[in-house]
């Protein structure tokens, strides 16, 4: 009789009997240290790695979308998901391109409805959740890599983080746990298993921060409303994020792909569809990421090669340029990236507060693509303070070209 060690998981039980019929051999454990019988001879057994699921096959794609991790990261379009999918499902397309990702939600999503998805982002941190959560179809973060993970090192002297970033963010038990995690990251053989922790730690970062943005820094108890967010360290969010982003990991047969690169850098010819959502030039206000994020982008790197501005507050990283942030620059940028995918399906994401006016972004979307259709619905963003609500009051645009 054969037994599985898994016996409650059923995909587990899978993997085991195709190792079992791909060698032809009747099983048995025998031991702690597992060993397989085939007519009394002894021989060593293949650890396998306790994964949870591969595969949601039968999930409907967008029940297991809403499992993505909620970021509170500038411009997401999490809780348009579900109009998303319903603007995308009749698209015929195989394969897209997400080369803004952001929060990575939108190729998530993509991935759940069984598309093969490449998704890009000019910014570091963006890339690794996507290398995480898309293009990562297998590896979770074991018993085996947790305990490398935490592993405490016998160095003595303060850290990168802890050095810099004192009196700035965290407690200094923080930020030294945040300094023994990036350095233990590096240990992990697997990169899918390294861009899983990076995006734990990211994460952690983000839900300790007040606002979950990086411009405030110092005393930061007047934002302390009791939330248990601000309540636990790095590290008791850590242990939670590694099991929230072990859950959504799984197998959609495709070869997915995630890494950093311009929008113009990307290449299109392997993919029949574009999601496209740039920033905004903003009314008011500006949309900077790294203004925002610079802690993330310089944490999911461990600020290898970034330079520190030591001017700023917040030991700022440089900001980086998109022609999509200014008047002067936006309206021919859009016009070179519409023409750049005009043999792909074009889907645009766009908000009634960006300039430029939808009519223009159309007629240029017109420029390259046969037909043009708009969908519309109000939505309100709550990013922000309370008193910029009435101004995060939008009506979102999907704009369709093929
Ligand atoms: C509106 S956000 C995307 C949000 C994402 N769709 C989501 O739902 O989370 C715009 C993204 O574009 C990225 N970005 C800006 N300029 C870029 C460029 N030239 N090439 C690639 N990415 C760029 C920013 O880093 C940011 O992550």
């Amino acid at each position: 009789m054969k037994h599985s060690p898994w016996g409650k998981s059923a995909e587990l039980a899978t993997i085991w009997t195709s190792l079992d019929t791909c060698m032809g051999v009747q099983y048995c454990l025998m031991s702690k240290e597992q060993k397989l019988t085939e007519s009394g001879t002894v021989i060593p057994l293949p650890t396998p790695r306790p994964r949870l699921t591969y595969s949601r096959d039968g999930v409907p794609p967008l029940e297991q979308a809403g499992e993505y991790p909620e970021l509170r990261y500038m411009g997401s379009k999490r809780r348009l998901l579900p109009w998303i999918h319903d603007v995308l499902a009749p698209l015929d397309f195989e394969a897209a391109l997400d080369p803004f990702c952001g929060s990575g939600c939108v190729g998530y999503l993509m991935k759940c409805m069984g598309k093969r998805v490449v998704a890009t982002d000019f910014l570091n941190f963006p890339a690794t959740l996507a290398k995480a959560t898309i293009e990562n179809n297998r590896q979770q973060l074991d018993g085996p890599a947790i305990k490398t993970l935490l592993r405490l090192t016998r160095k003595r002297s303060p850290g990168f983080v802890e050095r810099t970033y004192s009196g700035i963010f965290y407690t200094p038990e923080d930020l030294r746990f945040i300094d023994r995690v990036s350095l233990n990251i590096n240990e992990l053989e697997d990169e899918h298993q390294q861009s899983l922790a990076r995006s734990a730690l990211i994460r952690s970062c983000l839900k300790r921060q007040p606002r979950g943005v990086f411009t405030v820094s110092g005393d930061l108890s007047k934002y302390d409303d009791g939330r248990r967010d601000l309540r636990l360290s790095i590290e008791e969010h850590f242990l939670e994020q590694i099991e929230v982003f072990n859950g959504v990991v799984f197998d959609n047969h495709k070869r997915n792909f995630a890494r950093r690169g311009d929008v113009f850098s990307s290449r299109p010819d392997n993919v029949d569809l574009v999601y496209l959502d740039p920033p905004y030039v903003p009314r008011s206000d500006d949309n900077c990421y790294i203004k925002r994020y610079h802690f993330l982008e310089g944490l999911s790197c461990y600020w290898e090669g970034l330079e520190i501005d030591e001017s700023t507050k917040v030991k700022k990283i440089p900001k980086r340029y998109t022609p999509f942030s200014y008047r002067r620059t936006a309206i021919e940028a859009f016009d070179r990236m519409f023409k750049r995918f005009r043999n792909q399906k074009i889907v645009l994401s766009y908000s009634s507060n960006g300039f430029p006016d939808l009519e223009v972004l159309v007629e240029l979307m017109s420029r390259h693509k046969g037909k043009v259709t708009t969908h519309r619905r109000p939505h309100r963003y709550h990013f922000g303070t309370h008193s910029r609500v009435a101004r995060a009051m939008v009506e979102e645009y999907l704009v369709v070209g093929e």
